[in-house]
């Protein structure tokens, strides 16, 4: 697809100005729609003539994960050694000078943004409307925890002893982001910091490592390791000398990280199934367009994707909201993740499981509101399916298919609809599309889940505005949100109550 890339470029200037959004959310740019006066935003607005313009390296990230190799548990010792050895300098060095090298971070980050869209591209199927945004976060997290290791000093000075080693353990959801977070949290803190990228997207990790190293980041004291058996991946969680780990993943993967050691300091964000109510005051027209995008964003394989829509009375009565849905949906361009103008990509492996069973199959009561159809052969390349006639306690209400498929369930009233929402077994995002203060009231009272949205999309929360993590079996351990000032601490460590929440 490097090629395409390169083929494209004339043709496609127009088409990357039209999908240009300028999107840059933290501390530093200001939030999101407020930047379009800060030249840092206006030079990311070029992104979509770098990455189409310039010839691509497709050696980016391979060096560090051939260095970061790690055949043995000695050298996997020898990598905590280091990093506990450089984080006794790191954290004795004035707060000022740890929040410059983070602050540097986000610019090394920003001079990537192009490389780091291709390899999300490459790696994962993300499209380029998806990656850029996501970039623009993982800047935010380096100036947002730069921010933080100055609050932190403020208000802890001398008191606050940080951990010594923060192993993290990222997704292939979120390449590039949910890493950033987890590394720089850590090192705001003070902590040495060892990466072990997802196997899927270990490129993407490598260039946002390299870009923190660029940044000045020590190399021992953030390592990255590619490791050679699962034993060793095993040792790295387990090991006693870790004393903070942030795993994002599947609620299953928390549940073995803490099979490996009883006190294992874990901060686990884990899965989620999220649903949106629609209430027959809502503002139909964004309501629809609010979860075709929620479920279909990075073709439904976020944590945060809306994976229900419950229609609340007349919503589901009418079928107008099913016709606005099934235009919404069916009007998604589906293609390769490097076409500016691709809606949903691909999936990154082809589909099979549980995800499979979903894309091909109706349960009792259900028919297709939007049938899915198989655009490859290997089942990389889905349109988007929507299934209506869901019914309490199905499969399609309380699995997470972690994929392309949309769920509709309809409830008597917002009673009805809350229960619904409630009773699966995660508690991570959740919307409702209402105009009436009383409803939104009610159900922000009564939702169970961590990160609420009303009248917006369910997924791209924004760093420091909107943290992000859940409850119930979507977090594990201390249950703390990216984004926000708890990763700063270890599970158990001392919390001074003057910082945020
Ligand atoms: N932080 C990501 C989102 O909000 C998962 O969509």
């Amino acid at each position: 697809s490097s090629n395409r890339v390169q083929n494209r470029a004339a043709e496609s200037t127009a088409q990357a100005d039209a999908v240009t959004t300028g999107i840059g959310t933290g501390i530093r740019n200001g939030f999101a729609n407020q930047a379009d006066s800060d030249p840092a935003i206006a030079a990311n607005r070029a992104w979509g003539r770098e990455i189409l313009q310039r010839s691509v390296d497709s050696t980016l990230g391979i060096d560090a994960i051939a260095r970061a190799r790690v055949e043995s548990a000695d050298e996997l010792d020898g990598v905590f050694a280091a990093a506990s050895a450089a984080a006794a300098t790191w954290a004795a060095l004035p707060a000022a000078e740890r929040a410059a090298v983070l602050h540097r971070a986000g610019d090394e980050l920003a001079a990537r943004r192009g490389q780091l869209i291709e390899i999300m591209a490459h790696e994962a199927g993300k499209t380029i409307a998806e990656a850029d945004p996501e970039v623009s976060e993982a800047i935010d997290f380096a100036h947002y925890y730069a921010e933080r290791a100055l609050d932190l000093d403020a208000v802890t000075g001398a008191d606050f002893v940080p951990s010594k080693i923060t192993v993290v353990t990222p997704p292939w959801n979120f390449p590039v982001a949910i890493p950033a977070g987890g590394v720089l949290a850590g090192l705001a803190s003070g902590s040495g910091v060892v990466i072990k990228p997802a196997k899927l997207t270990q490129r993407c990790g490598a260039v946002m490592v390299e870009a923190l190293w660029a940044a000045g980041v020590p190399r021992d004291l953030l390592a990255l390791v590619d490791l050679a058996n699962r034993d060793l991946g095993t040792r790295l969680v387990a090991s006693p000398e870790v004393d903070r780990v942030i795993l994002t993943g599947a609620y299953e993967t928390a549940q073995l990280f803490r099979s490996f050691r009883s006190d294992l300091p874990l901060l686990a964000e884990t899965s989620g199934k999220n649903a949106i109510i629609v209430t027959p005051s809502a503002d139909l027209d964004l309501a629809a367009a609010d979860v075709a995008r929620s479920a279909f964003g990075h073709a439904g394989q976020k944590c945060s994707a809306a994976s229900l829509a419950i229609l609340v009375g007349s919503v589901a009565d009418s079928q107008r909201f099913e016709r606005q849905l099934v235009d919404a949906v069916t009007s998604m361009r589906v293609g390769l993740p490097d076409d500016p103008a691709t809606q949903m990509g691909p999936i990154i492996e082809p589909a099979n499981g549980k995800l499979l069973t979903a894309l091909t199959t109706l349960e009792k009561g259900e028919r297709w509101l939007v049938e899915p159809k198989k655009l490859d052969d290997e089942g990389m390349q889905w349109t988007p399916g929507v299934k209506i006639g869901v019914a309490p306690g199905s499969t399609t209400h309380l699995t997470e298919f972690f994929g392309p498929v949309l769920g509709i369930m309809r409830a008597k009233d917002l009673d009805e609809a809350i229960r619904l929402q409630n009773a699966v077994d995660y508690g991570l995002t959740a919307g409702i599309h209402s105009l009436d203060s009383d409803e939104v009231a009610t159900w922000l009272d009564r939702v169970e889940a961590g990160n609420l949205y009303v009248n917006r999309g369910i997924t791209g929360a924004i760093v420091q505005r909107q943290p992000f993590g859940g409850w119930k079996r979507s977090a594990v351990g201390a249950g703390a949100k990216a984004g926000g000032p708890n990763y700063l601490f270890g599970l158990g460590d001392w919390r001074p109550a003057e910082l945020p929440a």
